[in-house]
């Protein structure tokens, strides 16, 4: 996978699959550090799955014998030089912990977070409530599926196209709020070059 925001995805759809009723993502950028994080209140893993579970031959899906999405995590981690956590607890849940080298060239960009809550944020049955905390070098973005159900009352369903583009909306906001000072690209771009010279 080429970003890390689809890396949430496939994690978070993990926690879906495993019944959670609260799914808490999270990323953190500090001391040249990307931690990812997914906790939830699922199902948990018995420790013998737990033990295994990073290895790419290890899946409880009946589809098909390979599970792919914390291998490949793992191994997008560690090509970086960080690292994959999973703890978990049958009947408590489970917490997925990546970190990545931000500096390392191997390191993928952060992709399209708003996107991605806003996609899982979505598909969530109405008892299930997202969680999303962006902390960036100078501040934190937070965001609640609870919060937009309260506001907008038990007949509005979060999977109205409306509402979905809104909380992308928001989320992207929020997002571009943590980086205020990013400066404008540097240098000169190609195609000002060539209107300079025609
Ligand atoms: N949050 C979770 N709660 C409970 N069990 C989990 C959780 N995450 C993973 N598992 C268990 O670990 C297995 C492996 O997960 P992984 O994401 O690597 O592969 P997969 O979901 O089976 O397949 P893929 O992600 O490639 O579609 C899952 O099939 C599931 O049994
Ligand atoms: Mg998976």
């Amino acid at each position: 996978m080429k970003e890390l925001s689809l890396h949430l995805l496939d994690i978070a759809q993990n926690s879906l699959a495993a019944g959670a009723r609260h799914v808490a993502l999270g990323v953190e950028e500090a001391d040249g550090e990307i931690t990812l994080t997914v906790a939830d209140d699922g199902r948990g893993m018995s420790p013998e799955l737990l033990a295994r579970v990073t290895d790419p031959f290890t899946t409880t899906r009946t589809t098909r014998k390979v599970g792919m999405g914390l291998p490949l995590l793992r191994l997008a981690a560690e090509q970086t030089g960080g690292t994959l956590a999973v703890e978990s607890r049958e009947g408590v849940g489970t917490t997925v912990t990546a970190v990545f080298h931000a500096g390392h060239i191997d390191c993928p960009p952060l992709g399209d977070l708003a996107a991605t809550v806003a996609l899982l944020a979505q598909g969530l049955s109405g008892e299930t409530e997202l969680t999303y905390m962006h902390k960036g070098p100078q501040g934190a973005f937070t965001f609640d599926t609870a919060q937009v159900r309260a506001i907008l009352g038990p007949e509005v369903p979060l999977s109205l196209p409306e509402v979905a583009q809104w909380m992308e909306g928001y989320v992207a906001e929020g997002e571009a709020g943590l980086r205020p000072e990013a400066p404008p690209e540097r240098g000169t771009r190609l195609d000002t070059v060539r209107e300079g010279t025609t």
